[in-house]
């Protein structure tokens, strides 16, 4: 194929250069050029291909009343954790992006699916461009997939990808990954951004218009975001998050963006001797067995999803220097700064010189407001060197006003922590029950002073 002639436009402003350089001319942003394919006449798109030429000719205009709604055609996996983050399954032409650390089990995860979908008679295609064929063979069989129909490509050229695709018809084709397939159209690496997000628009295309479920890996970079343009998100109709701490045997695979299902799902997988299994239980997996409680750690009751889970947060106050720190880790960052402020001017606590750091145990990431409340008691209890009852947890929002906010659905979280053997808890005074729980005492508090006062008292 003749190569396309490219260009260089900004990202910031979309001013254009026939070379690449440092600094835009347009705007003067610095880093921002990236190579594209250089458009010609217009009429002359590069997507206007003969399978898309349709997409150009007037449409019909109907009103909204008489255009049937249809649900999506969807294929449930098997794999239950997993579907139950897709909203029910795969859907056909739907394109997922599924991104997180290596070696969290990306490729373990779509290799059991595509198995799992291959044996239920849909046929599949998995593309690898990190791994030979031998190694996903050897991963096959460590998984006890040795004797898997599942069909390999190992290849990274777009172009070929895209014809294979059209040849062998396959109704899931996952790309492993994203970030080395490259497009013969431009001349950047593999990986860049400009081929990311080339191909990315080439597949989604195709899945659109074929009507095959595209499902493209993506590596996380060390900030955490998927590597490549945000607009790889725009592109795809789900994007799907691994966590997880590599250390920890239990993986949480969480959708932060469906079009096609509810968002915050999620999806427990523990992995295994053989591969990811799905945890249907996983409300106690996040708590770290202490013998006797310990200063710095409060159990929260965290709604993920449809399903809560209870998860330790750990914290450690200890004297900084002249500038202290505030560190977290799965916990909001700001948010720690705005539940220190509170904590000062409400409750006359002052961490002003004092290092603070917060953890949610086992990697989750932890995103609801309604966690602030188990942070605050975290920290106390480190500060004072002096730990929670045994059987403790808590959960609700703090306000700037140092008012303490309900949380969605707190009855769901309370019977979940007392079937779990918990039994004290500081909680809003809007999720009190109406009714007594058996083996529950509850404390409910309107404001954080209440809140610590109830601490105290509790010895
Ligand atoms: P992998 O799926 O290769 O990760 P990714 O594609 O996200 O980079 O996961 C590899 C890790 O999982 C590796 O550290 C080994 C481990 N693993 C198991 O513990 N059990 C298994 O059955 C398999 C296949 C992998
Ligand atoms: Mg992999």
């Amino acid at each position: 194929m003749a190569k396309e002639k490219t260009l260089f436009t900004c990202s910031a402003c979309g001013g254009t250069s026939p070379r690449w350089l440092g600094k835009c001319p347009s705007c003067g942003a610095w880093n921002t050029l990236v190579e594209t394919v250089a458009e010609a006449a217009p009429g002359n798109n590069r997507y206007s291909t003969a399978s898309f030429a349709g997409l150009a000719q007037a449409q019909a205009v109907q009103p909204l009343a008489a255009i049937e709604a249809r649900d999506f055609a969807r294929t449930a996996s098997g794999l239950e954790e997993l579907d139950r983050v897709l909203g029910g399954g795969i859907v056909e032409g739907g394109v997922v992006l599924i991104g997180g650390d290596p070696g969290i089990g990306k490729s373990t995860l779509l290799l059991q699916a595509l198995d799992a979908l291959q044996r239920t008679g849909l046929p599949t295609l998995y593309v690898t461009g990190e791994e030979s064929g031998a190694q996903v063979a050897l991963r096959a069989r460590r998984l006890g997939l040795e004797h898997s129909p599942v069909q390999v490509l190992a290849e990274i050229q777009l172009e070929k990808i895209l014809a294979t695709m059209d040849s062998h018809q396959p109704a899931v084709v996952v790309i492993d990954s994203i970030q080395t397939v490259y497009s013969d159209q431009l001349s950047s690496a593999p990986g860049s951004v400009a081929q990311v997000r080339e191909c990315a628009a080439h597949l989604t295309r195709a899945a659109k218009s074929s009507g095959m479920a595209v499902v493209l890996v993506g590596h996380v970079t060390k900030e955490g975001a998927l590597a490549g343009p945000r607009v790889l998100e725009h592109m795809v109709d789900t994007v799907l998050y691994f966590e997880g701490d590599t250390h920890s045997p239990f993986r949480l695979v969480r959708a932060i963006k469906n079009r096609f299902g509810a968002v915050n799902e999620i999806g427990v997988f523990a992995m295994t001797e053989r591969g990811l299994k799905g945890v249907s239980n996983p409300s106690a997996i996040f708590l770290s067995q202490h013998s006797t409680p310990v200063p710095g750690s409060c159990v929260l009751v965290t709604l993920e999803g449809t399903r809560p889970l209870l998860v330790e947060i750990q914290a450690l106050v200890d004297s900084g220097g002249p500038s202290p720190r505030r560190l977290s880790v799965g916990l909001d960052r700001d948010r720690l700064a705005m539940l220190l402020a509170v904590l000062h001017r409400h409750a006359g606590v002052a961490c002003a010189d004092q290092d603070v750091f917060v953890n949610a145990v086992g990697g989750v990431r932890i995103s609801e407001p309604a966690s602030d409340l188990a942070v605050l008691l975290a920290i106390t209890s480190s500060l004072r060197g002096k730990a929670l009852p045994k059987g403790f947890f808590a959960f609700g929002e703090v306000g700037l006003a140092g008012e303490v906010r309900p949380a969605p659905r707190g009855q769901e979280r309370l019977r979940e922590a007392a079937k779990l053997g918990f039994s004290v808890a500081v909680v809003p005074k809007a999720n009190a029950p109406k009714k007594p729980i058996e083996g529950l005492t509850i404390h409910a508090v309107e404001r954080v002073e209440e809140a610590l006062e109830v601490v105290h008292g509790l010895g």
